[in-house]
């Protein structure tokens, strides 16, 4: 049953005809709950307030799978908006990007392009930029940017997901880059990811200590108590200090958890989704938690 009702939402998030529509209307059926917005402006109250908290926050200007030029390009200039606007307003916030909605899927160049000139503006800004990690079939390809963009840049990182039979392997080569370690929300094929929570929570830890005791910033990026009950156990045992990690939820989530983890004395980091291209994000918090709904549902009918 649970696995019918992830199936049905992943298909939902990756439905053009849908995610389009959706753009028409601003945030419905309860996505408010977990996109803080659609436009930047909006957010700034929201950022501020988290980091009157001692929340940091990792901003994600929503969009993907895009095969427009003059969309990618669209989206550039508001990701390096937003970048001078982190900047002027002090904000404590870096930000996440995806390479599909900067033009990967229309042509290499014209993506790492624009990647790069996000990449100048959040240099001099002083701003970290996190590259999130999407489907399999770009997972290869994002990594061999990723490596070759750090050439020239050090504030560029990405995202591991503990779901791929090669995560581990894929560590190396990436011992002194910034990333934050997650299961994966996409569906893959048991080919390439492990499908047993079982098996990728196995993963996730043991990748995570891995990082921890390696030289390299760690993101640890999920929502799973028993996970970070154990990594908290391991960082004490190690002596590890706190400066060399932070936990990471996203916006809407165990948000009594996320105040927890800042009064015991953690970084903490919410990742924060805003803009007109919701749809594809909710539908995917929809498919990793099914009680999702239910917690919308209480707020349609009970509020
Ligand atoms: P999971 O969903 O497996 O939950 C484990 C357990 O935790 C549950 O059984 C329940 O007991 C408890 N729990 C979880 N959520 C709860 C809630 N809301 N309330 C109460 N209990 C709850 N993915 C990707 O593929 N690429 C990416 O770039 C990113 N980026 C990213 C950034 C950040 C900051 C986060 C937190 C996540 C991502 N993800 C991601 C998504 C990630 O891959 C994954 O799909 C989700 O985090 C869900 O997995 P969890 O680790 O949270 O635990």
């Amino acid at each position: 049953m649970a696995n019918l009702a992830r199936n049905f939402f992943i298909g939902l998030s990756n439905n053009d005809f849908l995610n389009k529509s959706a753009r028409k209307f601003g945030t419905r059926f309860g996505a408010e709950r977990f996109v803080a917005g659609t436009v930047f402006d909006a957010i700034v109250p929201v950022i501020r307030e988290l980091n009157q908290k001692q929340i940091s926050c990792t901003m994600d200007h929503l969009g993907e799978f895009v095969t427009d030029r003059n969309e990618a390009v669209h989206a550039k200039e508001k990701i390096i908006a937003m970048l001078r606007q982190i900047k002027e307003e002090h904000l404590d916030c870096h930000i996440s990007i995806k390479l599909t909605q900067l033009g990967l899927d229309i042509e290499e160049s014209f993506c790492i392009e624009n990647v790069e000139q996000i990449l100048d503006v959040a240099h001099a800004c002083d701003i970290f930029v996190n590259i999130d990690m999407e489907k399999y079939i770009h997972y290869e390809k994002t990594l061999e940017i990723l490596k070759s963009l750090r050439k020239s840049y050090t504030n560029v990182g990405t995202v591991i997901q503990t779901y791929l039979l090669d995560a581990e392997k894929d560590l190396s080569g990436l011992e002194d880059v910034r990333l934050r370690i997650v299961k994966g929300a996409y569906k893959e094929d048991s080919t390439v990811a492990y499908s047993s929570k079982e098996d990728i929570d196995k993963n996730f830890l043991m990748i995570a200590k891995k990082r921890l005791l390696g030289k390299a910033f760690t993101s640890i990026a999920t929502h799973d108590h028993r996970i970070i009950q154990e990594l908290k156990e391991f960082i004490e045992e190690h002596h590890i200090s706190k400066d060399r990690f932070e936990f990471q939820m996203l916006y809407g989530f165990r948000v009594d958890m996320q105040h927890q983890l800042v009064k015991e004395g953690f970084r903490f980091c919410t990742y924060i989704p805003f803009g007109e291209d919701w749809f594809g994000y909710f539908m995917r918090r929809l498919a990793e938690r099914p009680q999702n709904l239910n917690l919308l549902m209480k707020d349609v009918f009970y509020t």
